[in-house]
């Protein structure tokens, strides 16, 4: 199928280099000139593992080109709206300025029978709206929420582990009849083209639910909404921990036992980021409060406050551990990212912290083994280095990312570089016994 990817970001790049994977057609469009560059040459523009191989297997097969030039996607048949959805600068709602126009620069090049195919996370009744401004030219619009996690985009979007599609339930309302019957007799019907682009997935088996748009947008922030709920939670038990002398770890598997909570997101530690579940959860308690709701979603509040808590927690550990005053101590920051396995630092926990410590007169040596970069460009007063470069003489040690490469750290090795034993384990990642045999004082979240 000839597909159309507009926004090439996190979500879209991977979304159009998978397509291609699966035998599709695909031209990505975005508005940055350098990134289509890159991508173009099968270069991916940030860190994801197992893109580039996809990119660089696109390109040269030529199933998958990129654009700056909206008129490019006028071949296509199928075109998804991949574009972010931020915070708002003066606001908690989502900014919908980058999927407004992205659809007014696809209408000129839409055609009777097309499908517009909404992935971008958006407030409930943005499907309707949009809807309305897509169907007068012939093409369909339909939701498909996506729920690909950083690090694992591309197995997730390949395999995904639920497809949900939110379609018009009565296609063409408000149009002439005229062009409602066209519109209604168009060759196909939204889910008939979404499960040719997703047949690999759908001949898997994989659960299909295929609902209205309103379903649709709402089981994504949903799904974001609960997932931010439970990081919180377990952060929320860590600070009864904390002062009873109980041990949140052991807390977790107990509960987590019971296969009606499961233990999977019940880590505490510094708490969650990236650029979905902050922005997901606030725009979601935004859009409740503009529908009159806004009792039934206060509860995110307490879920966004108890999260940022847990990075003054953090520093609160960290100046301690130096004995009350940051300033002057050489403090190694280990990672960046919001999580492993990606260079994202938007509304990163581990950025947040190193910052944090910074300001309080601290030498700050950050590492981190992709998100450097990204980090210096947004905060050129931070110093960075190597792990090594981190670790030398350092008065106190923070992990806020659980890269493979931390949580391998021979502690016996670590302490002969520092000047300090201690340890801060932002992530309740490593073995507090072994680095404790080691000399270290370990200071987890919650933890005894
Ligand atoms: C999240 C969702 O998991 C995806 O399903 C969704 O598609 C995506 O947002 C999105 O809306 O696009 P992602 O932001 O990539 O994916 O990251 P997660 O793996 O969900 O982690 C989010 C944050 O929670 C990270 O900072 C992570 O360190 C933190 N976390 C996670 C915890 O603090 N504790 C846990 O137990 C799990």
């Amino acid at each position: 199928m000839k597909i159309s990817v507009i926004g090439c970001g996190y979500l879209g790049a991977v979304h159009a280099a998978s397509m291609a994977k699966l035998g599709h057609d695909v031209i990505g469009i975005d508005v940055d000139k350098a990134k289509v560059e890159a991508l173009s040459q099968g270069k991916a523009p940030f860190f994801e593992p197992g893109l580039p191989e996809l990119l660089v297997e696109g390109v040269q097969s030529g199933s998958l080109r990129f654009s700056t030039n909206m008129s490019d996607a006028s071949d296509a048949v199928t075109h998804f709206i991949a574009v972010g959805t931020p915070q708002q600068k003066n606001g908690s709602g989502a900014d919908l300025a980058y999927v407004n126009g992205a659809v007014d620069a696809l209408l000129p090049h839409l055609k009777a029978g097309d499908l517009v195919v909404g992935k971008s996370t958006v407030p409930v009744g943005t499907a309707e709206r949009l809807a309305a401004i897509v169907e007068p030219t012939g093409a369909q619009l339909a939701w498909n929420p996506e729920f690909l996690r950083e690090g694992y985009a591309v197995k997730d979007t390949i395999s995904p582990d639920r497809l949900v599609y939110g379609v018009r339930r009565n296609a063409g309302d408000g149009l002439n009849s005229k062009a409602r019957s066209e519109l209604v007799n168009s060759d196909r019907s939204a889910v008939d083209i979404l499960n040719e682009v997703y047949e690999h997935a759908v001949s898997l088996g994989t659960p299909l639910v295929v609902t209205d748009y309103a379903t649709a947008e709402l089981v994504k922030v949903a799904a974001n909404a609960f997932l931010a709920t439970k990081i919180s939670f377990i952060n929320a038990m860590a600070e009864i921990a904390e002062v009873t002398g109980g041990d949140v770890t052991e807390l977790a598997d107990a509960i987590g036992y019971d296969a009606r909570i499961g233990r999977k997101f019940l880590n505490a530690g510094v708490g969650f980021g990236g650029g979905c579940l902050p922005k997901d959860i606030r725009a979601f308690t935004a859009r409740a409060e503009e529908l009159g709701r806004g009792e039934s979603l206060a509860f995110l509040k307490e879920v966004d406050a108890i999260n940022l808590r847990r990075r003054d927690r953090v520093v609160e550990l960290v100046v301690d551990a130096l004995g009350g005053s940051a300033y002057q101590k050489k403090v190694a920051v280990l990672g960046l990212a919001f999580k492993p396995n990606s260079d994202d630092i938007r509304d990163s926990p581990a950025l947040d912290v190193a910052v944090r410590l910074h300001g309080l007169g601290a030498r700050v040596i950050a590492t981190d083994p992709e998100a450097i970069s990204n980090s210096r460009l947004r905060h050129p007063q931070l110093a960075f280095g190597s792990t090594v470069e981190a670790l030398a003489d350092a008065d106190a040690v923070v992990l806020v990312t659980e890269w493979t490469e931390y949580k391998d750290l021979d502690p016996a090795r670590v302490a002969s570089a520092v000047r300090s034993p201690v340890i801060v384990d932002g992530r309740n990642c490593l073995d507090p016994g072994a680095w404790r045999a080691a000399g270290w004082r370990y200071i987890g979240l919650g933890r005894r």
